[in-house]
């Protein structure tokens, strides 16, 4: 049943062929809709940050790719007194700065904020739930967004239930953090399974939902070239990086709690080494790709103490106004909390014994770059003889930006004078691929949330998942408290401590570099 509010939301649709720089014409790839029937969408914590910037805009979006049919809701759920109209102008506002009119109609705006309702809710008490269900429509899918603290999953989950607003074709969509140990994970699991069957549950890490993440499996798994090299056999080592170049802005509160492992590796890193590593998933499908994660995670040695070095941003001497030191953004004077980590890891298994992968992730340094590099051995044998050098292949998978895939091969340089090598890279950048109208690639929330409603759990992870990534994490961090460690000072705009560098030098190996 609708509620009093309800004003009725249309279908748009989009998808026009692009023409191609050779005057071909083709379907636009990154438009192409699958429908989905009517749904609700409740999101708690509907006038928060994630909220405003990426879960409406994300909607707004699929809306104008014509994918949300007549008649879906949307339901913005919190502490607010807002009435329906006072939130569809924030969510106007959010949606017109997160969210630029790209490919919508104009008038699409305001059909899709028809679509809109707002209840004032609190969580843990007892406001607002009747009126809740007044809203939700019996027999559709019906979705839960809990984007709200963690401290308050407990409750929504109890409210729910307590309220009879849960019915079979219900989901919950939890955002991280996931626990901040195994033990609160484990806990988290065990309150959301009295209450929810695991296919209900879509705990998102949304790296996963990243159009080049997807392609990474796509890259793999579909194209011959690379599965048979994709071994110790063949690849030297392999590098994950996430750099950013923002600070911690004003998140301290909860990152001085957290620190990069807990923030990026545990889960963001975690999968992208997961995505590299794993064996070949008989289908694309949740068990198969999970079943296959989780045994990359198991498989993971504990990381040596010479094998970890963690770093923290300082100011840049006359900027510290501007861009303030880790310490002084997160009020901490004497945090020890680590805004950059990297370290070497070994998956030891069949596939990847002795190939060790390195993994950084850091706060405010020289660019915004997230990188996946596979460095491939040196040819066994060089017929070219010194004057050759060492080369190595390396194939090069760009998360963002400019997502894109680079294949770094040896050729002859140009011209007389002999054999001279030099590495050239095979460019595929996605954007030049998709035509010349090429757009940037959907954000990760538009695909997560789709799938939540398409009921496909393949890029959510599963509770032994999120569990088994928390026990190879603990033993790491429970280390360096032990051995009370300190995070090496790294200056802001940098590639991070210089003890990084050494991690690789005395590998005899070096990171590739952090390019915008
Ligand atoms: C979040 C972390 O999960 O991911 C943030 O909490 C981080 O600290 C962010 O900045 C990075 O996401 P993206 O999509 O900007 O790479």
């Amino acid at each position: 049943m609708n509620g009093p509010e309800t004003r009725e939301c249309g279908t748009h649709s989009f998808g026009q062929d692009i023409v191609t720089a050779d005057n071909e014409t083709v379907a636009r790839p990154v438009s192409r809709v699958i429908p989905v029937d009517p749904f609700d969408l409740v999101i708690f914590g509907a006038t928060g940050d994630l909220a405003q910037r990426k879960i409406l805009p994300a909607l707004f979006r699929r809306f104008c790719a014509g994918q949300m049919p007549k008649g879906t809701r949307i339901i913005g759920a919190a502490r607010s007194s807002h009435d329906p109209d006072t939130y569809r102008a924030l969510a106007a506002d959010a949606i017109r700065e997160h969210a630029p009119n790209r490919g919508c109609e104009d008038g699409t705006l305001e059909e899709f904020l028809a679509c809109l309702d707002y209840v004032p809710l609190d969580a843990s008490g007892t406001t607002g739930w009747t009126e809740l269900a007044g809203h939700l429509t019996a027999d559709r899918v019906r979705a839960f967004y809990f984007s709200v603290r963690p401290t308050l999953f407990g409750d929504l989950a109890e409210r729910l239930h307590d309220n009879g607003l849960t019915t079979p074709e219900t989901r919950i969509v939890v955002e991280k953090p996931f626990g901040r140990d195994l033990h609160s994970a484990q806990e988290l699991n065990a309150m959301l399974a009295s209450h929810f069957e695991e296919r209900q549950i879509y705990r998102i890490d949304h790296y996963l939902g990243k159009e080049t993440v997807q392609n990474l499996m796509v890259v793999r798994f579909a194209n011959m070239l690379f599965e048979p090299l994709w071994n110790s056999q063949y690849v030297d080592h392999i590098q994950i990086t996430v750099a950013e170049s923002a600070g911690i802005g004003n998140r301290g509160d909860y990152y001085d709690r957290a620190g990069a492992m807990r923030d990026m590796i545990q889960n963001h890193l975690m999968q992208l080494l997961c995505l590299t590593a794993m064996e070949p998933p008989a289908k694309f499908e949740p068990d198969s790709v999970r079943d296959e994660k989780l045994k990359v995670i198991r498989a993971l040695d504990p990381v040596l103490p010479h094998h970890i070095v963690r770093g923290q941003y300082q100011a840049v001497p006359g900027q510290q106004e501007a861009h303030p030191s880790y310490r002084e953004a997160a009020d901490n004077p004497r945090s020890t909390t680590e805004s950059y980590i990297a370290l070497r890891v070994h998956v030891s298994n069949w596939r990847w014994a002795g190939t060790p992968f390195y993994l950084r992730t850091g706060k405010r340094l020289v660019a915004r770059s997230s990188v996946i590099s596979v460095v491939f051995k040196d040819a066994p044998h060089s017929i070219f003889g010194q004057e050759g050098g060492r080369h190595a292949n390396v194939l090069t998978i760009r998360l963002q930006p400019n997502e894109g895939i680079t294949l770094q091969v040896t050729i002859k340089e140009p011209g007389p004078g002999g054999m001279r090598l030099i590495d050239v890279p095979l460019d595929m950048t996605f954007a030049e691929a998709l035509g010349p109208e090429g757009e940037d690639p959907p954000d990760a929330y538009e695909r997560l949330i789709m799938d939540v409603i398409r009921g496909n759990q393949t890029l959510f992870m599963r509770g032994d998942e999120v569990e088994a990534a928390w026990a190879w994490t603990d033993p790491v961090i429970a280390g360096w408290e032990q051995r009370g460690e300190v995070p090496k000072p790294y200056e802001s705009g940098s590639t991070g401590p210089g003890d990084a560098e050494l991690l690789l030098k005395r590998d005899h190996r070096s990171w590739r570099g952090i390019k915008p």
